[in-house]
């Protein structure tokens, strides 16, 4: 059986910027405040024309250029987003038909900001099996949409932007290991408590809106990632020295921190870019590995160790060797 191995990494972060300065005109907050909890200080805000599935596309093209491939030879689409254009088609086959890739499989995944690390993990499981040679995966999101701009303890936590990498067959190693959880008993933590069969009313009222026990999800957030560490070394039977970056869902970085620190990792190794993103939820860790691609720290042979945590709850973790 062949690895899957990332070829490219895109992302795309929309212009418009909201510092904390500017949030502290909209809500009762601080700079400071923000900061210290969070380490959070500006983030990315699609403008109200920007879909999710426009910021996926700029994200998949220049994973397209990366990886120095057509789209044509793109063989499965997943897309992982808590924001679709539509209630269907899934952003996924929005996303297909602009790359001009019609035929192959598509569709989205719904693991909020863990979405992408589930749909990296399907994907290299149709790569292994040998079903497909050529894989996209996105994480894309305009979270912005639904967050209710007057609650200080949920909207300056969250932005937009879009990730994207290309999958490909290889002999040499790539994805060594994925690692895929869920806790369904957690879901009042953190939450949209709207949709289509459920509190419809609320959803057409426009205020389906993410509602978040902060403080508990922090705990539960910290103590399995630490869980899942220990699991992803044990799975491959290697220790915390041999990782050599870890890209973290960027939620808070505190939580990275704790993260790092149960890896015995420097803060040097660890790519950070909750300060200047936000939490983009799903585009997260994506955004950071093209980030840190882009800009040289991550080689060819580094090892990286890929993890997030969300709404569900769900948890996950990739270990892989770039
Ligand atoms: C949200 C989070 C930053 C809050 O930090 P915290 O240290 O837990 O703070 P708390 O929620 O206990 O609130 C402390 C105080 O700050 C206040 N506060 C909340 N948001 C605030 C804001 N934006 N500005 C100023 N004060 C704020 C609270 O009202 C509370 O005030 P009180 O003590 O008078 O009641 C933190 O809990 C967190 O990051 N949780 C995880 C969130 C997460 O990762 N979500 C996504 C998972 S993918």
């Amino acid at each position: 059986m062949s690895y899957a191995r990332i070829i490219g990494t895109g992302g795309f972060l929309p212009e418009k910027v909201l510092t904390n300065a500017d949030l502290e005109q909209m809500v009762d907050t601080s700079d400071e405040w923000i900061t210290k909890r969070t380490g959070i200080k500006k983030r990315h805000v699609a403008d109200s024309e920007q879909t999710t599935c426009d910021l996926a596309e700029i994200a998949a093209r220049n994973a397209i250029d990366a990886a120095g491939i057509q789209a044509r030879e793109i063989e499965l689409i997943i897309v992982a987003t808590t924001t679709p254009n539509r209630v269907f088609p899934s952003t996924a086959c929005l996303l297909q038909q602009r790359l001009g890739v019609n035929g192959p499989a598509a569709f989205d995944i719904q693991a909020v900001c863990t979405g992408f690390i589930y749909g990296l993990s399907i994907a290299e499981k149709f790569i292994r099996t040998g079903s497909v040679k050529t894989a996209l995966v996105v994480g894309a999101e305009v979270f912005s949409r639904i967050i209710d701009w007057s609650d200080r303890t949920t909207c300056v936590l969250f932005g937009d932007g879009a990730g994207a990498v290309i999958l490909q067959a290889s002999s040499e190693p790539g994805i060594l290991s994925t690692h895929l959880h869920a806790d369904g008993s957690y879901q009042h933590l953190l939450t949209v408590p709207a949709g289509i069969s459920e509190s419809y009313d609320v959803l057409k009222q426009g205020t389906a809106f993410v509602q978040m026990q902060g403080s508990e999800v922090f705990k539960v957030a910290v103590r399995t990632l630490e869980k899942i560490v220990e699991e992803t070394l044990a799975a491959n039977n290697m220790s915390q020295e041999q990782i050599d970056w870890l890209i973290p869902h960027q939620a808070n970085i505190r939580i990275i921190t704790a993260t790092a620190k149960k890896l015995n990792l420097s803060m040097d190794r660890v790519i950070v870019t909750v300060d200047s993103h936000g939490n983009t939820s799903a585009a997260s860790v994506p955004l950071a590995l093209d980030i840190a691609i882009r800009d040289g720290r991550i080689k060819r042979g580094d090892t990286l160790f890929l993890e997030a945590f969300g709404g569900g709850f769900t948890w996950g973790s990739a270990l892989l060797i770039y």
